[in-house]
């Protein structure tokens, strides 16, 4: 994203507060931290950061998000939602359900959640989102959502750029088979946001709404699955669903059903 694009995009935002803020820079460390540090500064709600290179991109488990020049979305937007600190990671389910909207729209069909916070188009991911969470006591003080989109990568640019998870990775423009506007995405991409936010804020059951709408567009629902956690434990089982927290929820050969709170998940 250039400063032209983020002119481009509040032309474009029909939103009531996410976006009416944006600070845009050429090169962050990581639109996270920079938003986090805003956030402890008191920055409002809906405040958003956009980067269109991250020197030190962050995904989760301690991973690094491959951040070019150019050619994707790195965006990060802060919420202060008056909900206890325990239901923060809502926020991811929130993002993951935007993200399947806003690139199914773009005629796009096998899109679909890998748990906690991948979206894949044909099995390969294309997007990660980042939540983290600052509390206030038991409460929430705010909330900082990371979106990571490989939008205009070629799959030359993938195999060149991103060494071991290329085979893995996906972007749009390789689905399909064009260059994408950057600003109209992240236009569409907040406004769809707003709209499951209000979802999760607005009405009384917005949780139990988000949870079950998250659960149809998951991809793996009771596929067998390998789960590592801290490259230590392993152990196999069905992925069978998520809990009111969002823990994955897994059936073990036993009939035993177990929750994984973080680690990684592998089909098998
Ligand atoms: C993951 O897949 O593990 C999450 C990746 C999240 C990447 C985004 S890019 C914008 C924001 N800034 C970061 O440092 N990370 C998130």
């Amino acid at each position: 994203m250039t400063s032209s694009m983020i002119r481009k995009l509040n032309g474009l935002l029909r939103t009531e507060s996410l976006g009416k803020v944006i600070r845009y820079q050429d090169e962050v460390e990581s639109t996270n931290t920079t938003l986090l540090e805003l956030g402890e500064k008191g920055a409002s709600e809906g405040t958003v950061v956009i980067a269109d290179k991250q020197t030190r991109g962050r995904g989760r488990l301690e991973h690094s998000w491959i951040s070019p020049a150019g050619k994707n979305l790195y965006i990060s937007i802060l919420f202060r939602p008056e909900i206890v600190a325990i239901d923060a990671p809502v926020f991811t389910l929130i993002a993951s359900i935007a993200l399947v909207e806003v690139i199914q729209k773009l005629g796009l069909d096998d899109v679909n959640i890998k748990w906690p916070n991948d979206i894949r188009i044909a099995g390969k991911k294309v997007s990660g989102v980042l939540t983290e969470m600052r509390p206030r006591r038991e409460m929430t003080d705010f909330i900082v959502v990371g979106i990571g989109v490989n939008i205009n990568m070629s799959r030359e640019e993938i195999n060149s750029e991103m060494g071991d998870v290329a085979t893995i990775a996906t972007s749009i423009k390789e689905n399909l088979d064009k260059d994408l506007d950057r600003a109209k995405f992240a236009a569409d991409l907040l406004i769809e946001l707003e709209k499951w936010y209000k979802v999760f804020t607005n009405r009384g059951r917005g949780k139990s709404t988000i949870l079950s709408e998250w659960a149809s567009k998951w991809g793996d629902k009771d596929k067998r699955v390998s789960v590592s956690i801290n490259d230590e434990e392993e152990f196999e089982g069905k992925a069978v669903g998520i809990d009111d927290k969002g823990y994955l929820i897994v059936e073990l050969n036993s009939g035993d059903t177990t929750k994984v709170l973080a680690g990684d998940v592998k089909t098998i």
